[in-house]
């Protein structure tokens, strides 16, 4: 069966392949994600309030990654229940050395989106932006050819003999996580054998594993099978295969899947993996914490971030921003005295400090922290304050 692929494979890489070969393994900091959305006005205060919170500012400072690519320090993200993430992948990006001139639709398939991504690597990262977690490439201590004929014989020998590519050596504690997501782009109908040397070379006993993999039209083959053999997981969850063509456009194909296997965003809203926060409101400082979702992070890349802040109804500061978050999921109508929230409607970010008998929200927003501090503050700021959000 495997000697039919290379023509459909050729084909169908070269949708897929849009960008040069060497980027793949470098340039992977942007996370992916949906389409933007855009908002106007304020979070929950009447219309008459909008224009005076427009004004804002917004320092963007570096991109910072999502991840903590091969990751041996304590894993710090975990689901809301306390269970710590880790999603490993293969990938001929980060495998292989590709040369200067090699032609790009004969090799491996890349995903351009704000970056250059690996196609495994491009499912790894939604997973993330998804459910938290660390992110692990699973690296052979020789590259693969980047001749994709020659890659294949070397793949079927190596399957035919058994053969175990050893692993470059990381720093990676499989024994803190208790989820492990196991990725890799299906090779003759199974994993490529450095995955099975990756099951191999930790212990999965007491773990859930959680297989997931693209390919070129043929689905995950008998991979699932040969990850719970190797891995002897305590459990193991159904996979998702999705089609190099398709992944781009795979973000809510992944949410889905996550959902069903139970894993979905709201269990990653860890506030166990919370970031130190730092609100500054003029010689005021307090303190609080960003929740480890994926759109906390994305406003979090946006900091030292100053918003001018207007207060509403006794219970909130409010202001606009001017950066259009992708990572939006659904939002609530109530909140909590300290809540930070961001509002897709309204595209503006509030602090929540009192309840008042007007606690229930005219549209949604999203919680992505919450100051820790007394809030005491806010009953004296006058109306209008330049509030700072960094990083403690
Ligand atoms: C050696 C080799 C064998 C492959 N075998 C299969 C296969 O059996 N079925 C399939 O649908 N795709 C197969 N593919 C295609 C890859 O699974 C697919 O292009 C994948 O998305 C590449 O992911 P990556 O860019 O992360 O390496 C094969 C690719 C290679 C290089």
């Amino acid at each position: 069966m495997r000697n039919n692929f290379k023509g459909l494979f050729s084909v169908l890489t070269a949708i897929v392949i849009a960008a040069s070969l060497t980027a793949c393994q470098n340039d992977t900091e942007q996370s992916p994600g949906n389409a933007s959305s855009q908002g106007t006005g304020t979070s929950s205060a009447p219309a008459s309030n909008t224009s005076s919170s427009s004004s804002s500012s917004s320092e963007s400072t570096e991109t910072n990654s999502t991840s903590s690519e091969n990751t041996g320090a304590a894993p710090d993200n975990s689901t809301e229940s306390g269970e710590k993430i880790l999603i490993a992948y293969f990938s001929r990006c980060g495998n292989t050395n590709y040369p200067d001139d090699v032609d790009a639709s004969a090799s491996a398939s890349i995903v351009v989106d704000n970056g250059r991504f690996g196609t495994t690597e491009y499912v790894a990262k939604m997973i993330q932006d998804e459910v938290g977690g660390d992110i692990h490439l699973i690296q052979t201590v020789n590259p693969y050819t980047a001749d994709f004929d020659e890659l294949r014989t070397v793949n079927h020998n190596e399957m035919s003999n058994n053969y175990l590519p050893d692993l470059k050596d990381t720093d990676l504690d499989i024994s803190g996580y208790d989820t492990v997501f196991v990725g890799y782009p299906v090779w003759a109908t199974d994993v490529p054998q450095a995955v099975i040397s990756f099951l191999n070379k930790y212990d999965f006993s007491g773990k859930t594993v959680i297989p997931f993999c693209t390919h070129d039209g043929y689905g995950a083959g008998s991979s699932y099978n040969t990850i719970a053999t190797a891995s002897k997981a305590q459990n193991t969850e159904n996979g998702l295969a999705i089609e190099a063509k398709d992944v781009p456009g795979a973000k809510s194909t992944v949410a889905s899947w996550l959902n069903s296997i139970g894993i979905s965003e709201s269990s990653g809203n860890s506030e166990s993996a919370e970031t130190a926060l730092k609100i500054t409101i003029d010689d005021v400082v307090l303190y609080g914490v960003l929740y480890d979702t994926a759109l906390a992070r994305e406003i979090k890349e946006y900091f030292p971030l100053t918003i001018s802040m207007v207060g509403f109804g006794g219970r909130e500061y409010y202001g606009g921003v001017d950066f259009y978050p992708q990572n939006l999921t659904d939002g609530q109508r109530n909140f909590e005295n300290g809540d930070i929230t961001y509002c897709e409607a309204h595209r503006n970010m509030a602090i929540f400090y009192a309840q008042t008998d007007n606690p229930n929200l005219s549209v949604d927003v999203i919680p992505i922290g919450k100051v820790t501090s007394d809030l005491s503050v806010f009953e004296t700021l006058g109306g209008h304050a330049e509030i700072t959000f960094s990083l403690a």
